[in-house]
Parts: structure tokens; sequence; C-alpha cells
């Protein structure tokens, strides 16, 4: 009964779904294992706290500096230096009392290093993507 041609018309429709769905991943730069739980928590961070309303799409600069380049070029204190007191008159918020966005300085850091040294790209982390969301961000 399981063998009934309709069984195996199911089967060969979902290994073609399959196929497509495995070649839709394998465009973006940067596999799950590219993706340790830091990086991926620091993705997550900088979402929830929408460090992208400034900073722009992809983080890559909007009225507010480029993060990616920003970590590139300089150093982690100043990354860190940056976040915990801010530059409240030049637009950037102080987070030092935000407990929640402190926890996470360090993932965040390592996932902007992890774009900047070109490991991962913008957008989603890979198992984050489905074939609908599968193009960066
Ligand atoms: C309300 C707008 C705004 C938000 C929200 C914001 N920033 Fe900024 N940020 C700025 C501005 C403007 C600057 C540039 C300050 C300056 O010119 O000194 C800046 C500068 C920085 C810098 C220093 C960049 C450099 O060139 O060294 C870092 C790092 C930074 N922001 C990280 C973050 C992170 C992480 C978040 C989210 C937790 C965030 N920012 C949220 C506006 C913002």
């Amino acid at each position: 009964m399981n063998r009934s041609p309709s069984h195996i018309a199911r089967r060969a429709a979902l290994a073609v779904l399959l196929g497509w769905a495995g070649a839709a991943h394998a465009a973006p730069v940067g596999d799950d294992a590219d993706w340790p739980g830091d990086v991926r928590r620091g993705w997550a961070a900088l979402r929830a706290f929408d460090c992208a309303r400034c900073h722009g799409r992809d983080h890559r600069g909007w009225s507010a500096p480029d993060l990616v380049a920003a970590v590139r070029d300089g150093s982690r204190e100043r990354f860190m230096h940056s976040v915990r007191e801010g530059e409240i008159t030049r637009g950037m918020p102080g987070y030092r009392s935000q407990d929640a966005v402190v926890a996470e300085l360090d993932a965040m850091y390592a996932y902007l290093r992890a774009r900047a040294e070109g490991v991962i790209a913008a957008g989603r982390p890979p198992s984050a993507r489905t074939p609908e969301t599968g193009a960066p961000r």
C-alpha cells in the first residue's frame, strides 16, 4: 500500500522541493558552522535593540556610521566604549544603564567582526532563512 504510485509521486515532488530549497540556501556567504552561538546572539541583539534605526540597513551606515567598518578599522575597546558611553551630543545614545545591551556587547562585537572579516554575509543566519527570505535581510 505504501508503494502506491501517488506515494511515489509525492516523494518525487518532495525531492524537487528540497533540491530547490537547498539551492536557495547555497547563495549567501556563511553556513551554520560560520555562525557560532555568540555570533548568532550578536545578530539577534543588534536587531532587538534596533541599532539599524540609525546605523542603517545591514548596519552599513545611514544617519550613523557603518558598524562593520567601525569594527574593522577600530579597536574592540573603542567599540565597547562607544556603545557604553555613547556620544549623545552627536546622536549616539549611551547604553551603559541598559543591562540587556551591556550583556550582549561581546556577542554584538563577535557578530560585527565576522561580518568585517567576510566570514558571514548580511542577513539572517542560514538556519533562520526560509526559501522565501533566503535573500540577505
Ligand atoms: C538614535 C540613533 C542611534 C542608535 C539607536 C544607535 N546609534 Fe550608534 N551611533 C549613532 C551616531 C549618530 C554615532 C556617531 C557618533 C559620533 O559621531 O561620535 C554612533 C556611533 C556608534 C559607534 C562608534 C562608531 C565608530 O565610528 O567608531 C558604535 C560602535 C555604535 N554607534 C554602536 C551602536 C550599537 C551597537 C547600537 C545599538 C545597541 C547603536 N549604536 C544604536 C547613532 C545611534
